[in-house]
Parts: C-alpha cells; sequence; structure tokens
C-alpha cells in the first residue's frame, strides 16, 4: 500500500470504529485526518450516526467539515464546556513514549487546544513516524508572534537548535497561522529531554506555543504498508 492508502485507510477506520451518535469531535487536520473527517460525513449522510459536533483545528479542517455536512461550534461554545468526547488527529512524529510532534501543517495551536480539552485523543500515524526521539529527523514547529522573530530565532539558536522560518507556495514570505503568527521549524542537534524542550520553549516571551505535545495521554494507532491499522504501545 502507498503512504497516501495507508492514510486513507487509518482515516476511515478510526472514524467508523470510535465515532458515535451525540458526541463532541474535535476534527484533526492533515492529509491523514481528513479521510476521518470525510468518513464521517458519510456515515452522517448514510444515517448510521447522528447529532454530531465537531470543533475545527485549521482552515483546512472547517473547509472539510463544511464539506461532510458536520456541524461546527467553537471552544467557548457553551455545548463545549465539559469538553470535547473525543479528538481524531495526525502527527509528525511518535516517540517510544508516546510523546508527539505536530506542527507540520501549521495548525499546532488550535490542535494541541482541541486535544488538551477532549477526553480521548486518537492520533493516526503512518508506521514511518513512529521515531525513538523527537525532533532530529522532522523538526519541531514553534508558532511565535510576527514581531518577536528575531529575539525567538535568537534565543532558540542559543539553545543550539538549528531555526528555519517556515515559508509559503504560492506566496511569496512566511507561511501566516491561521492565528496570524509566523512558524519557525526547530532541528534538535541530539536527543533531548522533550518534555523539558516544551517547556523551555514555551518560556521565551513570543512564542504562542509550540508543536511538542508532552503531557497528552493518546491512543496511537499506525498503518503499515501492508495494510495493518495497530494500537502502538507507548513505554509510559
Ligand atoms: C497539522 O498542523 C499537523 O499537526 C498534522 O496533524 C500533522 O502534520 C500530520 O499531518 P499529515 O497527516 O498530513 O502527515
Amino acid at each position: 500500500m502507498k503512504d497516501d492508502q495507508v492514510k486513507e485507510l487509518l482515516g476511515r477506520t478510526v472514524a467508523e470504529r470510535f465515532v458515535q451518535s451525540g458526541m463532541k469531535l474535535g476534527l484533526g487536520t492533515g492529509s491523514t485526518a481528513v479521510w476521518a473527517i470525510r468518513r464521517i460525513g458519510e456515515l452522517l449522510q448514510e444515517g448510521v450516526i447522528d447529532s454530531i459536533v465537531g470543533v475545527a483545528t485549521s482552515s483546512q479542517s472547517e473547509v472539510e467539515a463544511h464539506a461532510a455536512g458536520i456541524a461546527l461550534r467553537t471552544m467557548n461554545d457553551p455545548e463545549m464546556v465539559a469538553g470535547l468526547d473525543l479528538t481524531i488527529d495526525g502527527a509528525d512524529e511518535v516517540d517510544a513514549h508516546g510523546n508527539l510532534t505536530k506542527g507540520g501543517g501549521g495548525a499546532l495551536l488550535i490542535e494541541k487546544v482541541v486535544a488538551y480539552a477532549s477526553k480521548r485523543v486518537i492520533i493516526i500515524v503512518g508506521q514511518d513516524k513512529l521515531v525513538n526521539h523527537l525532533g532530529l529527523r522532522f523538526p519541531i514547529p514553534v508558532e511565535v508572534v510576527p514581531l518577536a522573530r528575531m529575539p525567538v530565532v535568537r534565543t532558540i539558536e542559543e539553545l543550539g537548535c538549528e531555526v528555519k522560518l517556515r515559508t509559503a507556495v504560492r506566496k511569496m514570505g512566511a507561511v501566516i497561522t491561521d492565528n496570524g503568527n509566523i512558524i519557525l521549524d526547530v532541528s534538535l542537534p541530539a536527543p533531548t529531554d522533550i518534555a523539558e524542550f516544551e517547556r523551555v520553549l514555551n518560556n521565551i516571551p513570543g512564542v504562542v506555543e509550540n508543536g511538542v505535545f508532552s503531557r497528552l495521554a493518546a491512543e496511537i494507532w499506525y498503518g503499515t504498508s501492508e495494510g495493518q491499522v495497530l494500537q502502538f504501545a507507548p513505554r509510559r
């Protein structure tokens, strides 16, 4: 199976297995999570499930949810005060302890808000995203207020990391997030205490959020090129 087919299989499988009528859902972002949104839309249309409301984690998932006929709310909606029942999302990397890196699609801030406000989080990834250490192969995205770009770059470089401003495709200059910020992609020089790194990044003035999810007890499901969907057992 090709990567794209694995993504589709993962999204469709977890939607069928875990989404139930009446749920308040967090709708993830990316080329894997989008298949869960689409399948939820089909299940609604087929009458298999009903009374679903969702919170989009990005402009991408908002557009997809509209196309799928999923009613949307925001996290500030009184209906959402008790939290979400389930969030389904992708990730860029997952380490042996179940720590995640997210934000390859630039949506890390709202993804983090939504995930930590969910009773259950299901993360779906291709097997190639299971790694020993985060941030060595795939950089850690950091969302930064535009005016703080240079001080934040300097501070992170002083930590020994390589920092790249994420630039846009078919638009000159920086990627601007759904929240009006920029993204710095940060590569670690060596394996590090990732929970501590998450805290250190967020303590830098001008950093809004970073893509390390170290406190999330998510269930991780991965897909193989043989077409299996398997649960990953992290060493917590
Ligand atoms: C979006 O900002 C990300 O966190 C995605 O969930 C992550 O990049 C995985 O995306 P793909 O499923 O497209 O690889």
